[in-house]
């Protein structure tokens, strides 16, 4: 069976809760990431998730995962981002940390995985829309909350199809 690791940072819960969803639905492991170590980093799947704070920036917590992500070699691995925002007070800068993720990731060699067509959402400016897909599963618990249960299944069973 595939082992799969769910890395998050989440300040008020929202991607928290989104992590533990996915964790149930993957039969993954969710740990937030201050409290990760470097063999978190090792799976099949490494799923990483933060929510969007400042202007577009990463959740806080992540300023020390970045720092181990810098250490670590992810050629070979399959990485997938995801992550809460707030598309409506925040259009210019919606989800932009699933961006930074992303970027991080291919950067240490990942591959990713999981992009997500950019439609049904009300945001139209992102750092972490590429080509008309997100690059990763942009959830709105602010403004669309009623679409995170099925946006993180439909999620799931693609990550599930590309392990
Ligand atoms: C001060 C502040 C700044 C924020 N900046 C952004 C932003 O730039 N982009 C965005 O999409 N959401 C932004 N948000 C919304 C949060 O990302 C949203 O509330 C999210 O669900 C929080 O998730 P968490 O509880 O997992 O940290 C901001 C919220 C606050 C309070």
């Amino acid at each position: 069976m595939a082992n799969i690791h769910i890395l998050y940072g989440s300040t008020t819960g929202a991607t928290e809760a989104a992590a533990q969803q996915l964790a149930a639905l993957l039969g993954a492991e969710a740990k937030p990431i201050a409290a990760a170590s470097p063999e978190d980093f090792e799976a099949d799947l490494l799923i990483l998730g933060s929510s969007t704070w400042g202007y577009g920036e990463l959740q806080d917590d992540w300023a020390a995962g970045i720092a181990l992500l810098d250490a670590i070699d992810l050629s070979g691995r399959k990485v997938a981002v995801f992550g809460t925002g707030d598309s409506v007070g925040f259009a210019d800068t919606f989800a932009n940390a699933l961006g930074i993720l992303a970027d991080k990731a291919v950067e240490r060699g990942a591959t990713l995985v999981g992009q997500v067509p950019a439609v049904g959402y009300a945001a139209v400016e992102s750092f972490a829309v590429r080509d008309g897909n997100f690059v990763g599963l942009a959830l709105d618990d602010t403004n669309e909350a009623e679409q995170t249960p099925d946006r993180i299944a439909a999620w799931a069973k693609v990550l599930q199809a590309a392990i």
